[in-house]
């Protein structure tokens, strides 16, 4: 089931009396870490109602096609593309009928013509219905076309028969549709990812801060949650949007970042720690806006931060710990230092005094050091370099 985490799956939901265990479905999903978006048939509102659904999967529920409201939120053609995966349970006859011969005529059917993504049905009908050879024969097109049928289960039916038709249990249709993805390099792993600068407070209206633009640390949360990892991103303030399928918890200053890294850190297997962090904070934050005096020169007392890298390489249940060090001379010998000093297990040291890389530029060039070993990786766009640095950070961690 740890290959759901991060999984978009649209849950379609038909009329049919099986409906009433799509609930339950839609909580087995998220419990497994999937993001959830629920469309209902008009039939399927009939067994169960959308607020239902609505609740359980946290997301707005999809009734209409023609609804303005709804195309101004998430259009079809969006929702089409958003889903990783279409799972239609339960799915009925008529359902099938329409799908085998390409119709879409409602909402659900019109975004199974347009995904691209994989197409799951978990059949649920009367007996009689199941063996009808147009069903048969409408299954058998769907299956040929790639649709993947989960069931239909045999036993005791709703209407009193017994025979094949009846829905597969919620479980074993999450089971079935983890099943469907390859498992990623860092499925089931959490990851802890801090980013951008912190903002030091003089007064209420004035702060020292540093120039990090966040997309470095952003990039490497977009792709450790590609990689099927369970983000957490502690973000000081930037400019990006909220990245899809993580947490995000924003913070001004060090010490706010400090106690967002510390909360759950025994939950976390792999901390990477991005930010730029201040190293000093005035000692005390003035209670107004500090007035202009006569004096020419005024003094500003700082103390210093805590590293919160070095504090959670120290931690009694330590995550697999990664620091960078933005330099702008002796950048290898100060890397190394950094490494050993801080206990941590890899360190990503940049060159920050070339314009061309580093703070707000698009791109990095960056070498990994370990106690081992270290590798250069040229000046590449920031999402590219990620995605590298993901792929080495995990093979490291899986390798202690
Ligand atoms: O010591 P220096 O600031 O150069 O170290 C850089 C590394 O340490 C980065 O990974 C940065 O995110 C982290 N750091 C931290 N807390 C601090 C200072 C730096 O986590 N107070």
């Amino acid at each position: 089931m740890q290959r759901l985490t991060n999984r978009q799956i649209l849950l379609g939901i038909t009329g049919g009396i099986a409906a009433y265990k799509s609930a339950e479905l839609t909580r087995n999903l998220r419990a497994a870490g999937a993001d959830v978006r629920v469309v209902m048939t008009p039939a399927a509102t009939e067994f169960i109602t959308p607020l239902t659904l609505q609740a359980l999967s946290g997301n707005p529920v999809h009734l209409h096609m023609l609804d303005a409201e709804a195309e101004a939120g998430m259009g079809h053609i969006e929702l089409a593309r958003w889903a990783d995966l279409i799972l239609v349970a339960p799915a009925t006859a008529d359902f099938m009928a329409r799908l085998a011969t390409g119709q879409g005529n409602d909402l659900l059917s019109t975004l199974c013509l347009a995904s691209d993504a994989p197409l799951c049905l978990a059949p649920a009908m009367n007996q009689a219905m199941w063996r009808d050879t147009a069903t048969q024969h409408n299954a058998a097109l769907l299956s040929e076309r790639g649709v993947q049928l989960f069931g239909p289960g045999v036993g005791e039916q709703a209407c009193g028969d017994t025979g094949p038709g009846r829905m597969l249990e919620p479980m074993e249709i999450a089971q079935r549709t983890a099943e469907q993805f390859d498992a990623g390099l860092l499925t089931g792993k959490t990851v802890f990812i801090t980013a951008g600068p912190t903002r030091e407070a003089i007064d209420p209206v004035r702060y020292i801060s540093n120039h990090s633009s966040g997309k470095m640390g952003y990039a490497l949360a977009q792709a450790a949650a590609d990689a099927g990892a369970t983000v957490k991103l502690i973000s000081g303030p930037v400019n990006l949007a909220e990245p899809a399928r993580m947490q995000r918890v924003q913070v001004d200053s060090a010490e706010q970042m400090l106690a967002a890294s510390l909360e759950g850190i025994e939950q976390c297997d792999i901390f990477i720690a991005a930010a730029a962090v201040a190293d000093y904070r005035p000692t005390a934050v003035a209670e107004h806006k500090m007035k202009k005096g006569k004096e020419e020169v005024m003094e500003l007392h700082l103390v210093k931060n805590p590293d919160i890298v070095a504090t959670v390489a120290n931690h009694a249940q330590r995550p697999f710990t990664v620091g960078f060090a933005a330099e702008t001379r002796d950048v290898l010998q100060y890397a190394r230092g950094k490494l050993a000093r801080k206990k941590l297990d890899l360190i990503i040291a940049n060159d920050v005094s070339r314009s061309d890389i580093g703070f707000n530029s698009d791109q990095n060039a960056v070498t990994v050091i370990s106690a081992e070993q270290e590798l250069e990786l040229p000046c590449t766009p920031k999402r590219q370099l990620a995605s590298q640095l993901i792929r080495l950070i995990a093979d490291q961690y899986h390798s202690q």
